[in-house]
């Protein structure tokens, strides 16, 4: 299948970005990271990142034709975002939110998420792993449909 690994706004810092609470890797390595998995589980990745909402929406539309399943770490535009949302309930595509940290366990305004509403399932807490296991819950998913 063919996975869109898709981050939002800051993430391009990660390594040195609060490395406590995101930990010491890149966004290239974590994307490194995906691209290996995929290779290892046949799937073709594709990997975008942007500081902008209008852009991360735009991605979502196209992998309506170009994509089998979508996995999301929104950053900040999980707890705020609407558009981005509706984004994921207007291509009907499978997704699923990934966070590294556990937002659960942290600031109450982390609590909610308007991603988890459009999604088949959340990850969070377990760092870059989030990304791989939700690969492997996206083929899952896909496989048995
Ligand atoms: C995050 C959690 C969000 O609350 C935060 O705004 C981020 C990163 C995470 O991966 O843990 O930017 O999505």
């Amino acid at each position: 299948p063919k996975l869109l690994i898709l981050n939002g706004p800051n993430l391009n810092l990660l390594g040195t970005r609060q490395p406590e609470v995101y930990g010491s890797e890149t966004l290239q390595m974590v994307e490194e990271k995906c691209r290996d998995h995929g290779r290892s589980k046949g799937c073709e990745v594709y990997c975008y990142q942007s500081n902008h909402e209008g852009d991360l929406i735009d991605q979502i539309h196209n992998a309506k034709t170009a994509q089998d399943g979508i996995i999301l770490n929104a950053g900040a535009y999980t707890h705020t975002s609407v558009a981005l949302m509706d984004a994921l309930f207007s291509v009907e595509l499978p997704a699923i939110e990934v966070h590294l940290s556990n937002i659960h366990a942290r600031e109450s305004f982390r609590h909610q998420s308007y991603i988890s509403r459009a999604v088949v399932g959340q990850i969070c807490g377990f760092g870059s792993f989030g990304y791989v296991m939700a690969m492997d819950a996206m083929v899952a998913h896909l496989g048995s449909k």
